[in-house]
């Protein structure tokens, strides 16, 4: 089916209604990492079949595994204990986390592959994973600018490194700690922040032994080299990330209130909720269980007056995606919201303060932009403008809901990437009964 060029949202429905968050991203492609890592068999549940997960799936085909689909959202993956080398380039699409995850994974097994991704991807720096692979005994080569995708990797025997990390980056963690699992010695990884521990969790439900020092606001990962990975099931929870659109959308469209069920609550994902709690939001979590050895619960916005507030910057790896959502609730807001601390949005999908901080300018919303960060003033959202994308899903969604409740009506650009994180978005919003319509 043709993608429409452009989609448009406009407010004057309320919304209503009981939806599930699709599966967590970040844990999909772990999944299908880990599982074609391990001996034997993984059977997934909950998987997102997003495209950035889908082009994950078929590198691990392509490193050895064999990947097949169940069902909606159930996958299995039958691991051969380690990867072989491909025969093409591993096309990861739009994917940060696949590829730097994927290099990690790769780079202990003494292959060759070539990395490739999308225009965006091939913008955004790998050498913050690639640097530290190439210290453990990894070798990269640029076609073009180093540090910079196509990269071709040369595996080798690997030896430990303990790395501190500069930045709260789940992914450089996760690529070192997935290269450490067949280097020689313990890997440690230093994280004065925390970032999310999807890695950690799930290699220990892979069977290996992963050794945390918990000191409060950081954490010391050890991880002893050679240790076998085995299959096993996971149960993939609903992602807090893509939950936070529909549940927007209830706190700032009059009269609405949204449940999005199965939210996991990993507390290093939650920064988003605590935030809006803050701003005076009506958002309850009901049927708080564990579901894949995560926390998850069931979520309800209702309308609220909202007020802006200064966001601790302490908590800006817990929400880092969630910031251009925070940003278009902001615009409905009582007073200023202060966003700082975020200098990691600039090399996303796209740069996303950037982009934010046009397309909620193009709608009328006061907002000043500073070089970690940005400002908005909230109030009414005039609306009526055209937002450009630049090939980002979540600046496509932010601004989409950002239309619901605008006076007049928001259209968005490249809507088709929506996709890579969120397939069903707009039907979702639909059911709710919001108004998004094809076109400008
Ligand atoms: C992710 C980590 C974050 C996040 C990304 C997913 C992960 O990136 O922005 O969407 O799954 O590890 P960084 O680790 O670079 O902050």
């Amino acid at each position: 089916m043709a993608q429409p060029t452009h989609l448009t949202a406009r407010s004057g429905r309320v919304l209503q209604g009981t939806v599930h968050a699709p599966g967590d991203k970040s844990m999909s492609h772990r999944a299908f990492i880990l599982g074609a890592m391990a001996h034997g068999i993984t059977e997934i549940e909950g998987l997102l079949e997003g495209d950035d997960v889908l082009a994950t799936g078929r590198a691990v085909e392509a490193f050895g595994a064999l990947t097949e689909r169940l069902g909606p959202g159930r996958w299995r993956v039958t691991g051969q204990g380690g990867f072989q080398s491909p025969e093409g380039i591993i096309d990861c699409g739009n994917a940060g986390t696949g590829v730097r995850l994927l290099m990690g994974a790769a780079a202990g097994y003494g292959i060759s592959a070539t990395f490739d991704g999308d225009a965006s991807l091939r913008k955004r720096p790998m050498g913050r994973v690639t640097d530290h692979l190439e210290r453990m005994g990894a070798r990269f080569d640029w076609s073009g600018d180093r540090g910079l995708l196509p990269a071709i990797l040369t595996g080798g025997d690997l030896a430990a490194i303990d790395h501190v990390q500069t930045v709260a980056s789940a992914q450089v963690k996760s690529a070192i700690l997935l290269a450490g699992l067949n280097a020689t010695g313990t890997t440690t990884v230093e994280e004065p922040e925390k970032s999310r521990d999807h890695t950690e969790r799930m290699l220990r439900a892979f069977g290996a032994e992963v050794q945390v020092v918990d000191s409060g606001e950081g954490w010391i990962i050890r991880l002893v080299g050679g240790q076998p990975l085995t299959g096993t099931a996971v149960s993939v929870p609903g992602d807090p990330s893509s939950a936070a659109f529909p549940l927007a959308a209830g706190l700032i469209v009059p009269g609405s209130e949204v449940t999005v069920e199965g939210v996991m609550l990993n507390p290093l994902r939650t920064g988003l909720f605590d935030t809006w709690i803050e701003m005076g939001a009506d958002l309850t979590i009901a049927n708080r269980r564990q579901s894949g050895g995560e926390d998850v619960g069931d979520i309800t916005a209702r309308h609220s007056k909202l007020r802006g507030i200064v966001v601790p910057e302490t908590r800006a790896a817990s929400m880092i995606d969630e910031y251009p959502i925070l940003a278009a609730t902001a615009a409905f807001a009582e007073g200023v919201t202060v966003m700082r601390g975020i200098g990691e949005m600039r090399v996303k999908e796209s740069d996303r303060i950037a982009l934010m901080v046009a397309g909620l300018r193009a709608c009328g919303v006061a907002v000043e932009e500073e070089p970690d960060g940005f400002l908005v003033t909230g109030g009414t959202v005039p609306g009526g403008a055209t937002v450009r994308t630049a090939h980002d899903h979540r600046i496509a969604m932010s601004h989409l809901v950002l239309g619901l409740a605008a006076e007049r009506a928001v259209t968005v650009d490249e809507p088709g990437m929506i996709a890579t994180s969120f397939p069903g978005f707009v039907e979702m919003m639909r059911g709710l009964g919001a108004h998004v319509a094809e076109g400008v």
